[in-house]
């Protein structure tokens, strides 16, 4: 495969016809970091090297996962968290596989229509700003039970370098200034004074956070408890309470994180293991690439017109089951073999034509017999065992609910906007929900998080997630298909342009200025909505590729300040 593209390099050059921005991909390889052992890929340098540094004391990929998730909460305050949640999937280098969910829930006092207005209608700004918008943090929870079940370090050991980081602080990047400046307001505003992060920071500043270190010791003294049932917790809830929230102790007593069978299935020679329910992002992945399967990707080429249409008309169909069938499967019985079987899914795809867009108003959720009646950060890492974790991990928003607890030096998510507030209308993503993702109390808000590993005959491949939204699930496929069908190295194929369809609203939606226009004008003539206007950026993909003599590729996407690094 790397032969072909090398050959589709020196035509392409030798051709010229094309204005260098939209075939940079295709005439230059770029390899990302290559390291021998082991490698974290995150969304900031210092989180990298702190996992990085816990694997060369011989700690595994579950040590440096504690280390690296506490690291991002410190340095990238942007999505990495303690007031938030997010889900693991794992690969031992004995090829078990697992994945623990550590998503927010529900508190015991949320009710059904909590954030409609009087005449029935959504009011966004309640379940996305403030006290009222904060589902019950799991990430503690969850990094505690992957460390009592797989951990070889002690918690001391992996959490005295993040103490440390938070008492000397870190670098502002341009990239951190321009979030931090834009947000400014809205922190004074939902915490009704200002706050560490609302000072004027520029790139370069230092910014210590001598209340997280506190916060993050006494963690490190009592354990999860500090956080669930002790003075962490306690502060937490009054601080809360006092911003008009819900949350109680009793809320926090109850959380438990818990472990899932990942979704896995096959896609040609790869085999996938991927985040089930309550996460949307194994099953709308597998539909998917099920649904492609059958077609002749490679042969079509990278960012054509038939590959698109191919993989928009799979979104289009996976996103709509998304909306109906998808929720907390402990409250929503799902059925997830059937909607990732075969004969399902090209029944779903047996009206698919490639002169014709399929409208999304002509398709709905696909009939299932007997079936009754919702900002983010990944990264990735493989260590000098062979063990691999995808783990993504998330606020919801940029800095979740802007609700930042100043004695314990952290912002709250604000994940409540993940439950569908009500039936038919969209969410922050434009993701729309029905009774499978209704509010109720303790349950988890349907996520689309992917975080994902792929194997090829029988070894470890990949491991891939991103953030996004929305548009995680196909930021994530395509990076897979980067690799596999378009013979991409891993940091091209993180850096390749992306698009986006998910089913409603009816539209592709693609990142700007790296598109074909011809291909575009075409899907147009086929009956596609395109728009290039909108859409900044599409995910922020971080990925680690297992190369064939074995050495690792880290994948970090230019999109953010995401870094590789490894020994
Ligand atoms: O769980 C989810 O699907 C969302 N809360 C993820 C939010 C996200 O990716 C925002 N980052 N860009």
């Amino acid at each position: 495969m790397r032969l072909i593209y090398l050959l589709l390099f020196i035509l392409v050059i030798s051709c010229k016809t094309k204005p260098e921005s939209e075939i940079e991909i295709k005439t230059r390889p770029v390899l990302g970091v290559i390291e021998k052992n082991a490698m974290v890929v995150s969304a900031r340098e210092e989180a990298s090297k702190i996992g990085k540094e816990i694997l060369q004391k011989g700690g595994n990929v579950f040590d440096a996962m504690v280390a690296t998730e506490m690291a991002l909460a410190v340095s990238y305050p942007y999505a990495g968290n303690l007031g938030g949640g997010g889900f693991m999937v794992y690969r031992k280098a004995n090829g078990e596989t697992g994945a623990i969910d550590y998503r927010e829930k529900a508190p015991l006092a949320a009710y059904k229509d909590m954030y409609l207005d009087e005449n029935g209608d959504p009011i966004p700004e309640k379940s996305q700003l403030g006290a009222m918008a904060v589902g019950v943090p799991g990430t503690i929870a969850g990094i505690f039970e992957v460390h009592k079940k797989f951990g070889t370090l002690p918690i001391r050991e992996l959490l005295t370098p993040v103490v440390q980081l938070a008492q000397k602080g870190y670098i502002i990047t341009e990239k951190q200034e321009k979030r931090l400046r834009h947000f400014r307001e809205l922190f004074i505003e939902t915490n009704k004074d200002t706050i560490l992060y609302a000072q004027s920071f520029k790139a370069n500043d230092t910014i210590k956070n001598p209340k997280l270190a506190a916060t993050l010791q006494r963690i490190i003294e009592n354990g999860r408890d500090e956080f669930y049932k002790g003075e962490t917790g306690q502060k937490m809830v009054e601080y809360i309470q006092s911003k008009g929230g819900i949350i109680t102790m009793d809320d926090l007593n109850k959380y438990e994180a818990k472990w899932r069978d990942p979704v896995q299935f096959t896609y040609k020679d790869l085999t996938i293991i991927s985040m089930s329910p309550p996460s949307s992002g194994g099953v709308c992945l597998a539909q998917i690439m099920k649904m492609i399967e059958p077609y002749d990707l490679s042969n079509y080429g990278h960012n054509t017109l038939k590959s698109i249409q191919i993989i928009t008309e799979a979104e289009r169909r996976a996103y709509a089951d998304r909306s109906f069938y998808l929720g907390d499967p402990d409250f929503v019985k799902i059925p997830v073999d059937t909607l990732i079987s075969d004969s399902y899914l090209s029944d779903r795809m047996k009206d698919f034509d490639f002169e014709q867009a399929t409208l999304s108003s002509d398709l709905s959720y696909g009939s299932i017999p007997g079936y009754e009646s919702s900002e983010t950060t990944h990264y990735s890492v493989v260590d000098q065992f062979g063990n691999a974790i995808s783990v993504t991990t998330t606020l919801n928003g940029a800095y979740g609910s802007k609700l930042y607890v100043p004695e314990l030096g952290f912002f709250l998510n604000n994940e409540m906007d993940d439950f569908s507030a009500k039936p038919g209308m969209p969410n922050m993503f434009g993701l729309l929900g029905a009774e499978a993702n209704a509010i109720a109390p303790e349950k988890r808000m349907l996520s689309s998080m992917t975080p994902t590993l792929v194997e090829k005959d029988g070894e470890l491949w990949m491991s891939v997630g991103t953030p996004g939204g929305s548009t995680i699930i196909t930021s994530v496929l395509q990076t897979i298909l980067n690799v596999k069908e378009y013979g991409m190295t891993m940091q091209d194929a993180v850096n390749a342009p992306r698009f986006h369809h998910q089913w409603l609203p009816d539209v592709v939606v693609f990142e700007p200025n790296s598109f074909d226009k011809s291909i575009l004008d075409s899907l147009r003539t086929k009956g596609y909505k395109t728009n290039e206007e909108e859409s900044r950026v599409i995910g922020k993909v971080d990925g680690i590729l297992v190369l064939p003599d074995g050495s690792l590729e880290g994948g970090a996407d230019k999109r953010g300040d995401d870094t590789a690094v490894g020994f």
